[in-house]
Formats: structure tokens, C-alpha cells, sequence
């Protein structure tokens, strides 16, 4: 006998329920004895939740037949998904990403009014750790890419400017690389933090964004060779805007005419996002905005328009009573 002090199982305390569910003699019955206890569910937006995904799921699986073998392989794949997370590294935002999921959360979450700038895809990238830039800085050292200047103001949807907004911007230096993927990074770079001045306006040297892969060494970038898809983002730069009284804005730029910019592999882009780089070929304008070498450099001018909270919430508000998802169909009320 041991002298361990003896420790029975117990169940979580929620006792069977008031009815009987039928013993399942076809496999319909399973789908209508889990959404029966579903109902019990206290909180209502769970109980709606998760109505929907067991409602979803099931049909998926009837619907597509799926064998013993694809559902061990799913479990496998979900499996190593987690596995492969870390501190840096989120393969399950990624799986999002490249379903599509990220962007539609984002989309519905955040939809586009009164001319405000739209969001795009936050992505696994940003880092808290950015240097405070001055205006008109750099937010690359020098050799990081081609010569690029940002520009623009930050404004109301009245077109009022709006000072000392907290600008956090990010993006890859001309190897397709972002700082964090060098495992010698010393400090942060090609990312920087910086202020609207008074009248609202911003100003930064930058690297002309290229086009670069996700990370294709797990499961995701197994997923999309399986898919036939490619694993590349269009060139872009991305910024998160954040002042008092306004919506966070998460957002990214797109130059126009560049590759993957139409298949974008994590549906980031939006037509709102796609920008124009100008080309100035005029050393005394580079040399005036800072660039050590002269030369030319490209420019990226952009306004950007943030909603207050309170234009955000009503705004969501009425997207959420527009898309209901009613006890058997998603109905578009409009
Ligand atoms: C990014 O743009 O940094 C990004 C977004 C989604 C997935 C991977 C990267
Ligand atoms: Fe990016």
C-alpha cells in the first residue's frame, strides 16, 4: 500500500444535464446532441461562437468526406504548428495569415469610413524596441537600401492635423530581411519611432521596401507548397499610428507596379494602400533632406486619416448589425 494520500477523480462540477440526449444511431445525431449542450453555454456570445464553429466544422467534415488519415494529418499539422512557436516566432498567426484569417478579422474590425486610412495586416515583425527619430532622420543605417524619404500628415476626417501622434514604423532592408531574422542583431534597425510636429506633418528617411518571403521553414510553408502557393509579400512599408482620443491605425504601404503586390501571400494589401513612389533625380533635394550620399532617391507622400474612438465604435457598431449570423445563415441586412 502506498502512503500517498489517496486522490480521487473528480469531475469539473458541472452536473449532467436536466434532459437526455438520443443515443446517436447516425451520425447527424452527433452534430444535434453537441449543439444541444452547446445551448447550455452561460455566456451568450460564447454560446453564439461556438454554435457557429460546431455548426461549421460539422458541415465541413460532411461535406468534404474527411478520412480517418486527413484528420490524424490535421491534428499532426495543428500539432506542430504550436510546436514550432516561440517568443519570436507565432506559426499559428502565421496559419491565420495565409488563410486569410488575420485580414478578415482585421477588415471587419476596423472598416473604412469617412476617408480614414485603412488597416492591413500587423504581422510578426514590430518590436517595441525602436529608436526615437527626429524629423526628417533616418530610420535605416546607411547601406540598408535605396535612398527612400516618407512624408505626410496626420489628420482628423475633418482634415484637421494632429500633433505629437506616436508613429512606430518598420520594414525590411534590401536583402528581404527585418533585423529581428539576423540572430546577430545588436540593435533594432530599419525601424524607428517618431512625432506629427504641430501641423500634424511627419518626415523620415527610409529604404525603398522590396518584396521578401514569410518564413517558409514550418508547417505554414509546408502548407502553401502543398497549396501551389508562393510565400511572398509585396514590397511595403508598414506604420502604426496612435494618438489620444483616436483609433490605433495599423497599417502598411504598397508601392504600385511591383511583384506579388495582387497576390499578396497574407492578403494584406488594399486598393487604399497601393502608393505611388515618386522619382526625384535632384542631388540638392536629396542633400536637403538629409541623404549623406546625394544622389536620388524616391518619395513616398501620404496622408494619413485616423477616426476618433468614438467614429470607430459607431462605425463597427453598424458593421456588426449589418453582417448577423442568424441561427442558420449569414445574412447581409443591407
Ligand atoms: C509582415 O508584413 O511583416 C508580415 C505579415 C504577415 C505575415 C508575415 C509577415
Ligand atoms: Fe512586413
Amino acid at each position: 500500500m502506498s502512503d500517498a494520500p489517496e486522490v480521487k477523480a473528480t469531475s469539473n462540477g458541472i452536473p449532467p444535464p436536466s434532459f437526455h440526449l438520443p443515443l446517436p444511431d447516425r451520425p447527424d445525431i452527433i452534430t444535434a446532441n453537441i449543439q444541444k449542450l452547446t445551448e447550455l453555454t452561460p455566456n451568450p456570445r460564447h454560446r453564439f461562437i461556438f454554435k457557429a464553429l460546431i455548426k461549421h466544422l460539422h458541415q465541413f467534415i460532411n461535406e468534404t468526406s474527411l478520412t480517418t488519415d486527413e484528420w490524424m494529418a490535421a491534428i499532426d499539422f495543428l500539432t506542430r504548428t504550436g510546436q514550432k512557436c516561440t517568443p519570436l516566432r507565432q506559426e499559428n498567426i502565421l496559419l491565420s495569415d495565409v488563410l486569410g484569417v488575420s485580414a478578415l478579422v482585421d477588415a471587419l474590425n476596423n472598416p473604412v469610413a469617412g476617408g480614414a486610412t485603412e488597416n492591413s495586416v500587423l504581422g510578426p515583425f514590430f518590436t517595441k524596441d525602436a529608436a526615437d527619430v527626429g524629423f526628417g532622420e533616418s530610420i535605416a543605417s546607411e547601406g540598408k537600401g535605396d535612398y527612400m524619404y516618407v512624408e505626410g500628415r496626420i489628420l482628423t476626417t475633418d482634415g484637421q492635423p494632429i500633433s505629437n501622434a506616436v508613429i512606430e514604423t518598420w520594414e525590411t532592408d534590401d536583402h528581404g530581411f527585418y533585423d529581428t531574422q539576423y540572430t546577430d542583431r545588436s540593435h533594432p534597425d530599419c525601424r524607428g519611432r517618431l512625432r506629427s510636429d504641430d501641423d500634424g506633418k511627419f518626415g523620415y528617411r527610409a529604404v525603398v521596401p522590396v518584396a521578401y518571403p514569410i518564413p517558409g521553414d514550418g508547417p505554414v510553408g509546408e502548407l502553401l507548397l502543398l497549396l501551389g502557393r508562393h510565400n511572398m509579400r509585396p514590397n511595403h512599408l508598414h506604420m502604426m499610428v496612435e494618438a489620444p482620443g483616436f483609433h490605433k491605425l495599423v497599417t502598411a504601404f504598397y508601392p504600385d507596379g511591383r511583384d506579388y503586390l495582387r497576390s499578396d501571400c497574407v492578403f494584406g494589401v488594399k486598393k487604399s494602400l497601393v502608393v505611388n513612389l515618386k522619382d526625384v533625380v535632384e542631388d540638392e533635394e536629396a542633400r536637403k533632406r538629409g541623404f549623406p550620399q546625394g544622389g536620388s532617391f524616391k518619395l513616398l507622400q501620404y496622408d494619413i486619416v485616423l477616426l476618433t474612438e468614438d467614429q470607430s465604435a459607431i462605425i463597427r457598431a453598424g458593421v456588426g448589425e449589418r453582417y448577423t449570423i442568424t441561427s442558420d445563415h449569414k445574412s447581409d441586412k443591407s
